[in-house]
């Protein structure tokens, strides 16, 4: 039987997962700097928040407020009360002492695990944005460890039935790769000096998904996918 899906809230990405997402299970969405992984990110909070769901986003280096601006400029409603936006940015003053957001999500993958329950436990989120994780990865010491603790945090969100996006700006094939339920990757190339933007799945379990790169644009209103297209090589 084919499981249901919840929308990603971009029509041509849901069309390229044969659906939507399997809800319960953790993804990442990779792609270099301004590639439009927060905007994708953001598409998918208000999808839930557009399906009555309550949404948690977490912010780990673009400060709340900035995000707050832009995202508002593409037409999000970030001010919906069942919208949650946790800023876990270091502090700006290097004297704060307990820095209480940034301790308790970006020092490391069980701290942030602890927090994440702790948020659970006032409010029963069924989508968690971690935007981005490339801080955690870094301060983890051993690579063991880390991937053990990424994998604890995988299964307590599926026992939770909480779906959850990652982002992640690092290029190479990563440990997260193979630990998430599905990798959708955003890519910049450069046509006859234009800039050209291309989305392509690379992994998702338990589904069959459209395996071409596709082309998309970075609007005034957002992420638009072209399913129906292929990206142009000179
Ligand atoms: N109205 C718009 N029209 C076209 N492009 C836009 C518009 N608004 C923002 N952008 C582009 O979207 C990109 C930023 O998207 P976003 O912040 O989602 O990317 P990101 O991958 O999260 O970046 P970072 O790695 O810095 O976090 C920028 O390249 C910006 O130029
Ligand atoms: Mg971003």
């Amino acid at each position: 039987m084919e499981s249901a899906r919840i929308s990603t809230g971009i029509p041509g990405l849901d069309a390229m997962l044969n659906g939507g997402l399997i809800p319960g299970r953790t993804y990442l969405v990779k792609g270099a700097p301004g590639t439009g992984k927060t905007t994708l990110a953001m598409h998918f909070a208000m999808a839930g928040i557009a399906n009555g769901e309550n949404v948690l986003y977490v912010t780990l280096e673009e400060p709340a407020d900035n995000l707050r601006a832009d995202m508002t400029k593409m037409g999000f409603n970030l001010r919906d009360p069942r919208f949650t936006l946790i800023d876990a940015t270091p502090a700006a003053e290097r004297y704060v002492l307990v820095d209480d957001f940034f301790e308790s999500f970006a020092k490391n993958i069980e701290r942030m695990t602890e927090a994440i329950k702790q948020q659970l436990r006032t409010r029963h989120y069924t989508r968690i944005i971690l935007d981005p994780i490339t801080m955690l990865k870094l301060t983890a010491t051993k690579e063991i460890e880390y991937r053990r603790a990424f994998l604890a945090f995988i299964k307590t969100m599926m026992r939770m039935k909480t779906t959850v996006l990652l982002t992640s700006e690092l290029q190479r094939t990563d440990i997260e790769e193979y630990l998430v339920s599905g990798v959708i990757e955003l890519e910049a190339f450069e046509i006859d000096g234009r800039l050209s933007r291309g989305i392509k799945i690379t992994k998702f379990r338990g589904s069959g998904f459209d395996g071409t790169i596709r082309p998309y644009e970075i609007t005034d209103r957002g992420i638009v996918i072209y399913n129906d297209r292929v990206v142009s090589l000179p």
